[in-house]
Parts: C-alpha cells; sequence; structure tokens
C-alpha cells in the first residue's frame, strides 16, 4: 500500500487550546467489533433499527452495467444495493456516489476518506475497488454498523481490493487529528442536514445534526478547514448537501456550506445536482398537490480541488470566492 496510507496512524497534530475541546480519533479495532457482535444484534439511531448481519450472503459485488456519470444532474431512482449495501441507515447515500467519485478521482491505492462515514457506503466502495479508505464518525454506533458492513471476503473481489487498507475512526470531522497534512487523495462525505435528521437527539457531544442553522455552518466551516489540510494538493473535496424549507420558503443551507468551503480555500470544480427519490426526512412527509411551494427533490454535490502547488489561484478567479 501507499507509504502515505501507512503515515497515518501516527498523530501529527499537537492539541490546540482552540480545538482540544473536540473528541479525538480512536481507531476501533476488529477485536473490539467481534466484541460488540457478541451482545448486539442489531443498532438503534433514533428510531431507526439497523441489524448487524453475521454472515453475509452476497449475490453481486459491483452493480449490472455501471456507467460513470458524464454530466451535472445525477439520478438513481435504483439506490444500488450490491455487496453489503442495504439503504437502511437514515440518511445514507446511493453507494454511486462514492463509486462515481472514485472512479472520476482516484487510482487503484489512493488513499480516500470519509469523515462522516455513518454506515460505511464509501468505506465498502473502497474495499470494492481497491481504494485505501479512512472512516470517521462521531457515532460509535455508525462505526459499528460500518465495520458490520465491511466484514466481507470474496475471492471474487479483484486483487486489488484484496491489498485496500480501511480503517475506522470515532471520532470528529471537525479534529481529523490522526491524519496527517496532505495525505489524502480524495474526500466524499456527506455531512447531516441541521434540523432535517437528527443522529443521536443531542446525546453525542459534537453531533452536527443538532445543531441550529447558523452553529451548523459555523461547526461546517471547521470540517472544511479540516479536510483541506488532509487533501493533497491539487486533489478533490465532494460534499453532498441539501436544503430545507421553513414557514413555507427556502432555506439555501447549500449555499452556507459552498461559502464555508471555498472560504476554507478551495476552488469549486463541480455543482452535481443529486436527485432525491424516497425521503424518509421531514421533507418526505409532504405529500398531495395542494401546498403554495414546490417539494424539494434535489441535492448539490459539490466537488471542491485543492490548488496544486505551482498554480496560481488568480487563474482560478471565479471558481474561487469573489462575490
Ligand atoms: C448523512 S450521515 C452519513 C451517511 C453515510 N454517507 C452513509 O452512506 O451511511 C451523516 C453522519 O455524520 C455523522 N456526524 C455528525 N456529526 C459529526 C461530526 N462532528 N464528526 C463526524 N461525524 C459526524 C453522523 O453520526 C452521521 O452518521
Amino acid at each position: 500500500m501507499t507509504k502515505s496510507f501507512h503515515s497515518l496512524s501516527s498523530a501529527s497534530l499537537p492539541p490546540s487550546s482552540s480545538s482540544s475541546a473536540f473528541q479525538r480519533m480512536r481507531l476501533v479495532t476488529k477485536d473490539e467489533y467481534n466484541e460488540f457482535l457478541k451482545s448486539h444484534d442489531s443498532i438503534s439511531i433514533e428510531n431507526a433499527k439497523v441489524r448487524l448481519v453475521r454472515d453475509w450472503k452476497i449475490e453481486k459485488f459491483e452493480p449490472e452495467k455501471f456507467v460513470p456519470e458524464e454530466w451535472t444532474v445525477w439520478s438513481f431512482p435504483d439506490r444500488g444495493d450490491w455487496a453489503t449495501h442495504i439503504g437502511n441507515y437514515r440518511g445514507n447515500w446511493s453507494p454511486f456516489i462514492p463509486r462515481n467519485l472514485i472512479h472520476k478521482y482516484t487510482s487503484p491505492c489512493d488513499v480516500v476518506c470519509d469523515p462522516m462515514v455513518g454506515s460505511g457506503t464509501t468505506l465498502v466502495e473502497c474495499k470494492l475497488l481497491g481504494r485505501n479508505g479512512i472512516g470517521v464518525d462521531i457515532n460509535p454506533d455508525a462505526i459499528m454498523v460500518a465495520m458490520n458492513r465491511l466484514d466481507f471476503e470474496s475471492d471474487q473481489l479483484p486483487k486489488q481490493a484484496k491489498e485496500a487498507e480501511l480503517r475506522l475512526y470515532v471520532g470528529d470531522a471537525r479534529r481529523l487529528d490522526l491524519i496527517k497534512d496532505e495525505t489524502v487523495d480524495l474526500i466524499a462525505t456527506h455531512p447531516p442536514y441541521c434540523g432535517i435528521i437528527s443522529y443521536s437527539k443531542s446525546n453525542i457531544p459534537g453531533d452536527l445534526s443538532s445543531l441550529k442553522l447558523e452553529g451548523f455552518l459555523e461547526e461546517i466551516g471547521k470540517v472544511a478547514n479540516e479536510c483541506f489540510r488532509i487533501l493533497k494538493p491539487g486533489k478533490y473535496c465532494a460534499i453532498l448537501i441539501g436544503d430545507t424549507r421553513r414557514r413555507r420558503h427556502y432555506i439555501p443551507i447549500n449555499l452556507g456550506v459552498l461559502s464555508r468551503f471555498l472560504d476554507a480555500g478551495f476552488i469549486l470544480k463541480e455543482d452535481i445536482i443529486k436527485l432525491q427519490h424516497k425521503m424518509m426526512s421531514a421533507r418526505g412527509r409532504w405529500r398531495g398537490h395542494s401546498y403554495d411551494f414546490y417539494k424539494i427533490a434535489h441535492e448539490h454535490l459539490y466537488v471542491f480541488r485543492k490548488l496544486g502547488r505551482n498554480e496560481r489561484a488568480s487563474e482560478f478567479k471565479y471558481s474561487k470566492r469573489w462575490w
């Protein structure tokens, strides 16, 4: 595996007074996961129960006829159920999203990081496509689900997949203290949307899903800074974000997120519209036709790039913050 991946395991940041309140990253081991499995058949995130599968019976390891996306509107009515992908973790994203991003922006053995990994969709794709993966989540139960989704082996996997090294950490995306500067090739992540889906009813300090909009955007700014720090120059950071409505008017959370990532130093490579099909969140509750607004059925998948060492920021003037 790549040198950079092996070098991830040592702490690289000195504790800083401004961020020392954040939970530090802790590697979750296979032994810890096996112990957990002895006493748990499932975990509950809010009111959603997720079963832990003992012995995966996998019928297919990849989507039938995968055609990489070419346009800036993505739609996956069939969200994808290959390998261990199951859509029962609240707000999990379609595996077609990380699959497309990994295909477009990485090569085998590159390092991919999802700092809000949830049920591990991104890392399952890393395993299948032979990329090294780092997953982090503030919720230890989410990490157990992710480990469960990665708990499969098969002769059908390509050789490079068998070599992929995957690590899961309980930790905070605002302080990725065990990941060294400029060691990651792709960040692909999907934060909670403030006030739309709660993951821990405020029981887990640092869970961004429990914040109100202003606080949420401030903390997303810290996530953006960490993403910028760990990413190699010239590489990509993709983040999926949705909007909401209050008092029947539109709240463009995506614009706040876009601003925070540009403020962190990224330039904008893509604004992809991802259509939504089945919505379990508050947005899904609107039914019928008698509203004075349109029901939101899209999210933004922003792809940012960190400038390469010899690139001049002025050349990308209008893909930076210019307004
Ligand atoms: C939308 S879900 C991610 C779903 C994931 N893409 C999947 O397919 O399962 C957002 C995740 O962010 C996690 N989260 C919330 N605040 C966090 C923080 N400060 N640091 C890391 N993870 C956080 C939540 O626990 C939740 O699992």
